[in-house]
């Protein structure tokens, strides 16, 4: 296969949910279509076992949230499926808004009965801003939910999205029959039993024949021939090209406990979702089939093994090859490695690769050299956009709480904020270190690891922030500023990168701060373009 073939062949997504909507289920579905996995629980059982040799693993499992983000890969029919899994706990959402920035597109799965949930609504905002290909799945069919056209209706206010129905229900709950394929013009009937065999659709080439009533009941064929008519009218027609720019979305129904509708959702979104899609960088934008290689750090993993301290840097590859041993520029320390173990990923294990293309993930391993968003060349200076860090919810100092392990305690902290477990502000009066999370439960975390990956032990104390401001002086008239950081000098930090932030108690300061110093401009994310 050649190098345009294989970029062509590649299917990089992310499955996001609000939790216990069906991610995990889903997943493990799509593994086990893959042949990835051999039998149905795989997915989570192998959580628990990490969870029994790792510390670190033991607070998800307390907890019974996926911390992690994680690779799955496997081929289906001719295609390559890189899955980018995405914690679903509010806490963890930074970890997902990042991935989010090396999928391709993304199946948003949605519970039947809850409808468009609060998490489902933050993660959907974040594509549309970025124009990310949508695909829906309505999860949970074979329980009693919301009306088909209300859940849509749902979707497309609260969502902000244009959907069309790929599929449809026949009944739900205790009566539901199956589901209509429009993209395939065929029924696949629900027999209720999660191994039932995935071959037997039935294929209803007009949905006016009698075939229909026979199949599922006078009474259930003229609803559905009522409800087809009036998609027709309703919804636009499936078209690719909208769906790609980010204008319409493809909605598909089923169960993925009992394994219905997942091999329909399959097999069409293998067929219109994307291949490697071309990124922006600093310079200019970059083409998957550009010859050489080109990708960006967008999660780093930490070895929870303290006698092992390496961590694993995951690189989305956007252009050309990723070789074993070919020296590469590290873009922002000017300096070439080269990696002698660069790891691809598979349902249950990483392997070392030779070469990987344009979609692909690679794990590389690392002693300190990457943070996330680090651009990866053959020697153009360039750097990846859009990945920015976002105001963190929640602010606290960080006290140390062992004077004996100063050392550890920078050291873990260094080490934890490059891996975007939380952001480190350091405050320009006095170097004091405050932690900015996005959930409480991330400081528990940083508590856990730094005691048990670096031996160091730290406390908190309230700091009533409400809201990070990314300065740019650049524009800022000179006497104005000056006023700015004198007045404003408490509250003034730096980022781990070195940029100015304001930290403002309220919203009301920030529109006051913005009036009183309009030349002083203050943006929401650290990427201020
Ligand atoms: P998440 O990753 O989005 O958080 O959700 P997950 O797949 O873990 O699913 C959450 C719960 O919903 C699980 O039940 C799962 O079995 C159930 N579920 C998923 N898909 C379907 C479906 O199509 N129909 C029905 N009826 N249930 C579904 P649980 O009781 O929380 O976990 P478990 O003990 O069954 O594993």
């Amino acid at each position: 296969m050649n190098f345009t073939q294989e970029i062509a062949r590649r299917r990089t997504f992310g499955i996001i949910s609000h939790p216990d909507a069906g991610k995990t289920t889903l997943t493990e579905k799509l593994l086990l279509f893959g042949g990835a996995i051999q039998e149905a629980g795989a997915v989570k059982s192998n959580k628990i076992k990490k969870g029994a040799t790792s510390d670190f693993m033991e607070i998800e499992r307390q907890r019974g949230i996926s911390v992690a983000t994680s690779v799955l890969a496997f081929n289906y029919k001719d295609k390559k499926i890189n899955i980018l899994d995405t914690p679903g706990h509010k806490d963890f959402a930074e970890d997902t808004y990042r991935t989010l920035t090396a999928v391709d597109s993304v199946i948003v799965v949605i519970d039947v009965a809850k409808g468009v949930e609060e998490q489902t609504e933050k993660l959907v905002s974040v594509c549309r801003m970025r124009k990310i290909p949508i695909l829906v799945f309505i999860n949970k069919l074979d329980r009693e939910g919301k009306d088909a056209f209300d859940l849509m209706d749902e979707v497309e206010k609260k969502l902000g999205l244009q959907v069309t129905p790929m599929s449809f229900p026949i009944g739900m709950g205790y009566d539901f029959q199956g589901i209509y394929n429009l993209w395939e013009k065929n029924i696949n009937l629900f027999s209720g039993d999660s191994r039932k065999n995935i071959e037997d659709v039935i294929e209803i080439k007009d949905i006016k024949s009698n075939e229909l009533d026979q199949v599922v009941g006078e009474k259930a064929a003229a609803k559905l021939r009522d409800e087809l008519e009036l998609i027709q009218e309703v919804y636009p027609e499936f078209d690719r090209d909208a769906y790609l720019e980010g204008n319409l979305q493809p909605v598909f129904f089923g169960s993925a406990l009992n394994n219905f509708g997942v091999r329909e959702l399959l097999d069409c979104f293998i067929e219109i979702a994307p291949s490697p899609r071309p990124k922006d960088s600093d310079t200019r934008l970059v083409k998957p089939d550009e010859e050489k290689l080109s990708g960006f750090v967008f999660k780093i993993h930490a070895n929870m093994d303290p006698k092992h301290r390496d961590r694993l840097a995951f690189v989305k590859i956007v252009s050309g090859t990723f070789e074993r041993n070919k020296p590469y520029t590290h873009v922002r320390l000017q300096k070439t490695l080269k990696f002698s173990s660069p790891n691809a990923f598979f349902a249950e294990r990483k392997e070392i690769v030779d070469i990987s293309y344009p979609g692909d993930i690679v794990g590389l391993h690392d002693t300190g050299n990457f943070k996330i968003g680090d651009t990866l060349t053959e020697g153009e200076m360039m750097n990846f956009k859009g990945i920015p860090s976002f105001s963190p919810e929640h602010f606290r100092y960080i006290n140390n709480a062992d004077p004996m392990k100063a050392k550890q305690l920078e050291k873990g902290i260094d080490q934890l904020m490059d891996e975007g477990v939380a952001q480190l502000f350091t405050l320009e009066m006095n170097n004091r270190k405050v932690i900015g999370t996005v959930g409480a439960l991330q400081y528990e975390v940083i508590q856990y690891r730094l005691e048990h990956e670096y031996g160091a032990k730290c406390s908190y104390e309230n700091f009533p922030v409400h809201k990070a401001c990314w300065v740019k002086p650049d524009d800022a008239k000179n006497e104005e500023f000056a006023e700015f950081k004198r007045i404003k000098q408490k509250f003034l930090a730096h980022d781990k990168y070195g940029q100015l932030v304001f930290l403002a108690d309220s919203d009301f300061t920030i529109q006051m701060t913005q009036s009183k110093y309009p030349s002083v401009k203050l943006f929401f994310t650290s990427e201020s373009e």
